[in-house]
């Protein structure tokens, strides 16, 4: 499979520096991302909201889900070449471990001069999993990490893909979905991959554990793509901001729209499952 995925690599990929036309002109009538995704759409502060504020939210929105992709992407970076670290160069394995490297970091760049151009802040995870995620990603191997990878990529290629075909969805965010979209396919099969083959290996404290793990991770991913700092564009204090998003059932429908497929491959791989099951469910990510 991975000799395949390497083919795939040389015929289809990007370069942030020559596809995407940075200097074309923002259309100010379309939104960043599909509106009713925004983290406050349908509830009472949303209905107060000016067309012009409502497109203003969903660029920090949208902002906010590629730094934090990006944040994510820079662990991931380290992960593969710990990964390939121990692999035989030689091996499509190991080679593929290394596009993926270099894929990753392309996307970096391109979500990085993304937020550039949106002229919003670079919002990233938070301080806590800014911290976090630097032991995570000198520690973190096995099943898990796949798993946790996998949860990231699914559930942001789902958000990436619903604006690739959208003409009321700024062009230039489409044109970065799209990119990310098709390289992200490939990521996913070669994490899926390395799930199926690690986890019937696991014996059954190996696999709790793995299990805690990937719910730990997702579920700390998850809850930080939207940064409650968005919402002080609407005026909005952050606090109050996230605790009506929190509350919001169409966000919470769409949080578990992001991840419905990747819980379903999680749950028949076993790696969801036993204890830690009920802290996917208490994060809403579960029906
Ligand atoms: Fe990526
Ligand atoms: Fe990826």
């Amino acid at each position: 499979m991975s000799a395949r995925l390497l083919d795939a690599s040389a015929r289809t990929s990007y370069d942030p520096f020559v596809d995407i036309d940075w200097a074309a002109p923002l259309d100010r009538e379309k939104a960043y991302m599909p509106m009713e995704r925004v983290s406050l759409y349908g509830t009472d502060l949303w209905r107060g909201l000016s067309e012009e504020q409502r497109i203003e939210l969903s660029k920090h929105e949208m902002a906010s889900i590629a730094g934090v992709g990006l944040w994510f992407e820079i662990i991931l970076m380290q992960l593969l070449i710990r990964y390939a670290y121990d692999l035989d160069p030689r091996s499509p394995h190991a080679q593929y471990a290394l596009t993926e490297v270099g894929d990753e970091t392309r996307h970096s760049i391109m979500f990085a001069k993304a937020i550039a151009r949106f002229d919003t802040p670079n919002y990233g995870p938070g301080k806590l999993l800014h911290n976090l995620g630097r032991v995570y990603k000198a520690v973190a191997g096995g099943p898990s990490m796949f798993a946790a990878v996998l949860v990231a990529e699914e559930a942001t290629d789902r958000l990436q893909r619903s604006t690739m075909d959208d003409p009321a969805i700024q062009p230039l965010i489409r044109m970065v979905n799209r990119i990310h979209v098709i390289e992200e396919a490939r990521h996913v099969r070669y994490a899926r991959e390395e799930v199926v083959r690690g986890a019937p290996g696991l014996n059954r404290a190996e696999l709790e554990w793995h299990r805690l793990a990937t719910a730990a991770t997702a579920i700390a991913v998850m809850d930080a793509l939207v940064n409650p700092r968005v919402y002080k564009v609407i005026g909005v204090a952050p606090r109050v901001g996230r605790e009506v998003a929190r509350a919001n059932p169409h966000f919470r429908e769409t949080r578990r729209w992001m991840v419905e497929k990747v819980v379903e491959f999680l749950t028949e791989t076993g790696m969801i499952g036993g204890p830690s099951r009920q802290l996917w469910r208490r994060a809403g990510l579960l029906r």
